[in-house]
């Protein structure tokens, strides 16, 4: 049998969006490999059934959770800086938090457009640079970010989705040269086709041309994948095992894009 992975034994972490899909995959798997977790979401409901997995997973006492708004300076000020100075340091930030939506773009309006920058963009900058100080001190510290297969491969209907996810590699770029002497790694995952709360219903317009799809589907499976697919992922990254990874992005979509 092969033994059980414990990369994270001596690791602390912080994963946002941590109450559906990817974010909650990474939070059961790091706290697999012996991580201490703080997870957090804007979903009390969704923090609650991390919890709940954690706990019949024998991993609960290494988990907490706080709910908090990542495109909310005050919140990500208040209630994230509160629990990432309860545990006493940070060694690793999973940047998962995110919305899709979709329409035509004729007919976007600004407040979509500023909504999805909020959350995406923005929430990313706030929560990063809340965790810098504490990932420095690390002097190992590595930010895994979400960027989207959208960035750099056109998604009709998403334009406003693709273009904060093309800024989450632009800032994660940015900083993994601004701190790359101080230790610090920053590193961006590109999903595509996994099965998650936003992937349910990715919000294509009534009207929408399917056919502009055509060249999305995995080359590696029928339909979408679990979200576990992009947490070990992660775990790899995360790890002593992405030591020379950083300022690039790694595209997981079972071949989607190729
Ligand atoms: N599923 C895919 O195929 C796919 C593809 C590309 C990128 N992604 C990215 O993966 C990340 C995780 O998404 P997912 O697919 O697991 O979807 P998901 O909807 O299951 O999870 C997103 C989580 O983010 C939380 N969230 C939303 N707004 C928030 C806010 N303002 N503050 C705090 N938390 C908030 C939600 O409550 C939810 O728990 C996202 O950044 C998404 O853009 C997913």
């Amino acid at each position: 049998m092969a033994q059980q992975l414990r990369r994270f034994d001596d690791r602390k972490i912080l994963i946002t969006g941590a109450g559906s899909g990817i974010g909650q995959a990474t939070v059961a798997r790091l706290l697999e490999e012996g991580g201490t977790v703080i997870a957090t979401d804007i979903s009390e409901a969704g923090l609650a059934v991390t919890r709940e997995r954690a706990k019949e997973a024998g991993d609960g006492d290494r988990l907490s959770t706080v709910a908090a708004d990542v495109a909310s300076e005050d919140a990500v000020r208040g209630a994230i800086g509160g629990a990432i100075r309860d545990l006493g340091g940070l060694d690793v930030v999973v940047n998962a938090a995110g919305i899709l939506r979709a329409c035509h773009t004729h007919e976007m309006t600004l407040d979509f457009w500023n909504k999805l920058l909020a959350v995406n963009l923005t929430g990313t900058f706030l929560v990063t640079r809340e965790a810098l100080p504490a990932l420095l001190a690390s002097g190992r510290g590595v930010v895994v970010n979400f960027s989207s297969t959208s960035a750099t491969f056109a998604h009709p209907y998403m334009a406003a989705y693709a273009a904060t996810k093309g800024g989450i590699q632009s800032f994660t770029h940015a900083i993994a040269l601004e701190y790359a002497k101080q230790g610090l790694r920053a590193v961006s995952v590109q999903p595509g086709s996994i099965r998650s709360g936003m992937s349910d219903d990715p919000g294509v317009p009534a009207d929408g041309d399917w056919s502009l799809f055509a060249k999305m589907s995995p080359a590696l499976a029928q339909g979408f994948a679990p979200p576990s697919v992009v947490a070990s992922v992660i775990a790899m990254l995360a790890s002593d095992d992405g030591k020379f990874v950083t300022g690039t992005e790694l595209r997981i979509d079972g071949g989607a894009h190729m």
